[in-house]
């Protein structure tokens, strides 16, 4: 039985999705259940050959067996969840609790004000003006949308259900630590919430003494859209020397590309109690180790860099991603736990 955590390391965007979607079908959980603040996250996934770009419904979808749960602390915005609902074929196992706060299209209007998408660059998704209203306790629920009401469940119960009956759990958290409201260094230029381990363990209604790993996600070279401080942003000729370039899944905006910063991964580790670490993106090191899946096939100047990584931060390094699909996946988690 195993109750796992998984959160971005960096700005967000890290790969998340991959990942959740890659252990969804070798674990098989019996549950799975999405964290974080709201539809502001995209999560790319490869199913099926084809392409997704989730918001709200758990990664986790592409595991038939698995039921899936959005927490009272997520965001829901009922237009993207229908969407998401016709597109996935989750109708029948997909759950979210009464509580979760909906986003409306005053909240999505609000949160293009200058002070917000022009001086933040917030995704323009209606989540800060939501949480807000949220904190004012005045927003409308989930419970309240007779939309919804096929759904609704009361998701703690459901999740330490199965925990109880030693069943594995898997909660699925958004963004990044560095996006942070309480710990972002970087503040104002950060989400509307806590994104750490624990903010994601409330969300979905398991205490503190349930979970027992939380796998932080890394990528080899980290992403940043909206505005506000990049240490170690690339110029445009770098990312070119690389040949890596990404775009929002939300939005659409270019990401600014930037190289590894060890101290920031290492007090990202420290606040998230990191048992594991995910590292995506190793193609991005060296080309020639895209959809590599042994760890020895890895060439030298890739393993030097996952090497550097578990010494730096000191914890694990788990489960390696090389390229965009579920099987480009190395997993250690036998030999290394
Ligand atoms: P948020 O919850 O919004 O923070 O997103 P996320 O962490 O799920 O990441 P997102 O899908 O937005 O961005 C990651 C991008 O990298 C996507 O385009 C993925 O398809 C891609 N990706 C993930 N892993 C790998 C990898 O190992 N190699 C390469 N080349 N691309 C990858
Ligand atoms: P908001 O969360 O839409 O209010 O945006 C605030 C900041 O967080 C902006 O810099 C966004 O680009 C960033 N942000 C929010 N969610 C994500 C995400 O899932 N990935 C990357 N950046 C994000
Ligand atoms: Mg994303």
């Amino acid at each position: 039985m195993s109750c796992t955590i998984l959160v971005g390391g960096q700005w967000g965007d890290e790969g998340k999705g991959k990942i959740i979607s890659s252990l969804a079908l070798k674990d098989s959980p019996s549950a799975i259940a999405r964290a974080g603040v709201g539809p502001n996250a995209g999560h790319t996934i490869y199913h099926n050959e084809k392409k997704f770009g989730l918001r709200e419904i758990p990664c986790g979808f592409v595991q038939e067996k698995a039921r899936l749960y959005i927490g009272a602390g997520v965001l829901v915005d009922p237009d993207v969840f229908m969407k998401e609902i016709d597109e996935t074929g989750a109708r029948g196992r997909i759950f979210i609790d009464g509580r979760c706060t909906v986003i409306t299209p005053e909240h999505k209007e609000r949160d293009t004000h200058p002070d917000l998408k022009g001086k933040i660059g917030t995704t323009g998704t209606g989540c800060g003006p939501a949480n807000s209203d949220r904190a004012l306790r005045c927003a409308k629920l989930a419970r309240d949308v007779p939309e919804l009401s096929e759904f609704i469940v009361d998701v703690p119960l459901e999740i330490n259900g199965f925990l109880d009956r030693k069943e594995n759990v898997l909660i699925e958290g958004s963004q990044g630590s560095l996006l942070s409201l309480y710990y972002g260094h970087v503040y104002p230029f950060v989400t509307s919430k806590d994104t750490h381990a624990s903010a994601f363990a409330t969300d979905v209604g398991v205490g503190p003494m349930r979970i027992d790993d939380v796998l932080v996600v890394f990528k080899s070279f980290p992403s940043r859209v909206g505005n506000g401080p990049f240490p170690t942003r690339m110029t445009k000729e770098r990312e070119e020397e690389f040949g890596i370039h990404e775009y929002g899944t939300v939005t659409g905006r270019e990401r600014d590309m930037g190289e590894f910063d060890f101290k920031l991964a290492k007090y990202s580790c420290m606040l998230n109690s990191a048992t594991q670490i995910a590292l995506t993106c190793l193609d991005y090191v060296d080309k020639s180790v895209l959809g590599v899946s042994e760890y020895d096939k890895l060439s030298d100047k890739a393993k030097e860099f996952v090497e550097k990584i578990e010494s730096e931060l000191n914890v694990p390094v788990t489960l390696i991603s090389t390229g965009p699909e579920s099987g480009h996946l190395i997993d250690l988690r036998e030999e290394k736990l």
